[in-house]
């Protein structure tokens, strides 16, 4: 299909806070056009509507029966990213999911196994894959450049929220509404980007602290410890409720070892690789030589439009993904293990059992005693969000 083809008839359901955002990109970006709108919100929708002068639809089933697009983009909470993800796909629709495609791994599996047409793009909105930090390091793995993997550390506690946020949206912050804390909603990116970077797991083990900082009864603490195959280590540390946080991800190989942190790309490199280095060395407390680079990249973030422009080119010219949706049940299955560790007291042999957590999991909702509060007179600027 040639630049001249007809702009994607983008359909956009669910359009609260993030997916305004994803208009507003739609809007500057050429080959597509917000088409239609679908909320169950009438106040949000009619935003939306008039916004984009678009018809606008309450139920999404109502959407994909009229004739309106060729595309959704579903920025719904997450439950519903499956029911609408394969009602979508099993209309013929292209689909751009937001993070996490679904809340628990056999739910992955049931919206996986509803694209059955590969020539549906089936994409997922992970922006981070696009953060030209984590690309350089992707690309240095691949490359060999740090050597055989040893240790993975990555410390992701600036995602403070307030109890207002959580209050922001009756879904929020309940295991029947959102189906999950900080693993569910904000790791998700990091989630992705360890199994994109490192693979996954063989072993996880997970402490997590449900409501540890706020009034919710969902995790918003975590701490895990990964086992991989080649015996590298690795640990996940995120909460919603430390401040002063950070964002440190460092990782060891046997050439050395990178840390990202506060915008600055550092590898240590050493002269001789680490393994090597102990085995050889006569002297007890020698280590290897090592050179400090600063590896300089700008541009710090990951980019919502990119995912978006490159959802649109594969829909009009076949153009490779980004972030295919399939892959987005990697970074469900490592938080839901997390989160299934901790709450058995026992690590879990991947890949986890999903009929085992989606039974917890129903079970917490089953057991919920917990008082939602919900108030959205708070703001909401989600460009802090990021
Ligand atoms: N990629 C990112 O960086 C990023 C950032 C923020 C949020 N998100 C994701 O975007 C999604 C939405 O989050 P948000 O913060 O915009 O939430 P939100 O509460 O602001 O918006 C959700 C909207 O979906 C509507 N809705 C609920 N059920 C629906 C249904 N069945 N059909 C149609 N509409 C329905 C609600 O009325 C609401 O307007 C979530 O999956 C969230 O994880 C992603």
């Amino acid at each position: 299909m040639s630049n001249q083809s007809p702009p994607v008839r983008l359909a956009v359901i669910g359009c609260g806070g993030m997916a305004t955002v994803h208009m507003k990109h739609a809007a500057e970006l050429d080959g597509v056009e917000i088409s239609a709108a679908c909320d169950t919100s009438a106040e949000s929708l009619q935003k939306a509507t008039e916004d984009n002068n678009c018809p606008g639809f309450d139920n999404h089933n109502e959407l994909l029966k009229a004739d309106v697009c060729d595309a959704v983009l579903i920025a719904t909470p997450h439950y519903a990213h499956t029911t609408i993800g394969i009602d979508a796909l099993k209309a013929g629709k292209h689909v751009l999911v937001e993070k996490p495609i679904s809340v628990h791994k056999a739910d992955c599996e049931r919206l996986i196994a509803a694209h059955t047409d590969k020539s549906l793009v089936f994409a997922a909105m992970f922006n981070q894959r696009t953060d030209p930090y984590y690309i350089k390091l992707k690309q240095m793995i691949d490359g060999g450049e740090l050597g055989g993997l040893v240790r993975v550390s990555w410390i992701i506690t600036n995602w403070f929220r307030t109890d207002t946020y959580y209050a922001g949206g009756g879904w929020r912050a309940t295991w029947e509404g959102e189906g999950g804390g900080v693993l569910l909603n904000q790791c998700p990116h990091q989630l992705d980007l360890m199994q994109w970077l490192f693979g996954m797991p063989t072993r996880v083990a997970g402490f997590c602290g449900i409501g540890k900082r706020h009034d919710i009864e969902v995790e918003d603490q975590v701490t895990a410890y990964l086992e991989y195959e080649n015996g590298a280590t690795g640990t996940f540390i995120t909460s919603t409720g430390e401040a002063p946080g950070t964002n440190r991800l460092e990782v060891a190989g046997e050439l050395g070892r990178v840390i990202i942190e506060d915008d600055k790309f550092t590898f240590i490199k050493n002269a001789i690789p680490a393994e090597e280095f102990l085995r050889i060395s006569r002297e007890a407390f020698a280590k290897p030589e090592t050179e400090t680079i600063d590896i300089p990249i700008d541009n710090h973030g990951g980019k919502h439009k990119q995912v978006l422009e490159n959802f649109i080119e594969a829909v009009r010219t076949g153009a490779d993904l980004i972030a295919p949706a399939e892959e987005g049940i990697h970074s469900v299955e490592l938080g839901n293990a997390m989160l299934y560790a901790s709450l058995t007291g026992t690590p879990v042999e991947m890949p986890l059992d999903a009929q085992a957590y989606e039974q917890k999991l129903m079970q917490l909702i089953a057991e919920s005693t917990h008082v939602k509060k919900t108030d959205v007179s708070g703001q909401r600027d989600l460009s802090n969000s990021f």
